[in-house]
């Protein structure tokens, strides 16, 4: 799978794909992650990509051209499944959009910045508006390192243990069973026994009854 994102502060995405399962899946070529600086697109002077809003107002929206020539000239390279504008008014992700969207070959993510961006880029070339939660972001960076991690390690292949995703939170609407490991006792508190008994029947079963309940408790909304 090929990400492309597209950023007026690139440098921010120079960290969060450079380590760990990411690093992991560029290596074994099964994600390619390219930033693209918007600022290269423009032909306004001092590489403007904001002006203004018609109207009047407070804040600067992103201008059409550059965002359209940046888009054109990366399409000339691939053609992409979805093209993906991180906002705080569109769809708020979750696990299954990350399990549909592992399984695309080509994404384009649009980091907005300032006010947002010119409504006909909107209107005319994105095809998906995803929020990562109902609160504001300086710009879409963050969120779309954090798409990008979410689908990324669920692409084939991209974790060793290929039934780890499946275990998540989430996956089947429950959020994860609480886990331990060494010591069995520290500080004389011990670990449920039924976790040392080796009866892998007994395990499961009890795993999938903290998962209920752990729901229950603290997310009653994801049984509905
Ligand atoms: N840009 C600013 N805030 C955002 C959010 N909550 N989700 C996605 N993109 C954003």
């Amino acid at each position: 799978m090929t990400i492309d994102i597209i950023s007026v502060v690139p440098d921010l995405l120079s960290g969060p794909f450079s380590h760990s399962i990411l690093k992991r899946a560029q290596e074994k070529n099964l994600l390619n992650i390219n930033v693209i600086n918007l600022r290269e697109y423009t032909t306004y002077a001092r590489a403007q990509v904001d002006d203004y809003p018609f109207g009047g107002g407070a804040g600067m929206v992103m201008m059409m051209e550059p965002l359209v020539n940046a888009l054109e000239s990366l399409q000339k390279v691939r053609q992409y499944d979805e093209v993906i504008f991180l906002t705080p008014d569109g769809e708020t992700f979750h696990q299954q959009m990350a399990n549909s969207l592992s399984l695309k070959n080509n994404l384009l993510f649009i980091c907005g910045h300032y006010k947002g961006i010119d409504q006909r880029f909107r209107d005319h070339f994105i095809t998906k508006e995803i929020s990562i939660g109902d609160y504001v972001l300086s710009g879409g960076e963050l969120a779309a390192a954090v798409l990008t991690d979410a689908i990324g390690r669920l692409i084939p292949g991209v974790l060793n243990d290929e039934t780890s995703a499946l275990t998540d939170s989430f996956q089947d609407n429950l959020l994860a069973p609480p886990v331990y490991t060494r010591p069995e006792s520290f500080r004389g508190w011990n670990v449920p026994p039924v976790l040392m008994s080796g009866n892998h029947k007994l395990i499961e079963e009890w795993r999938s009854e903290q998962a209920i309940n752990r729901t229950k408790e603290r997310r009653p909304d994801l049984l509905d």
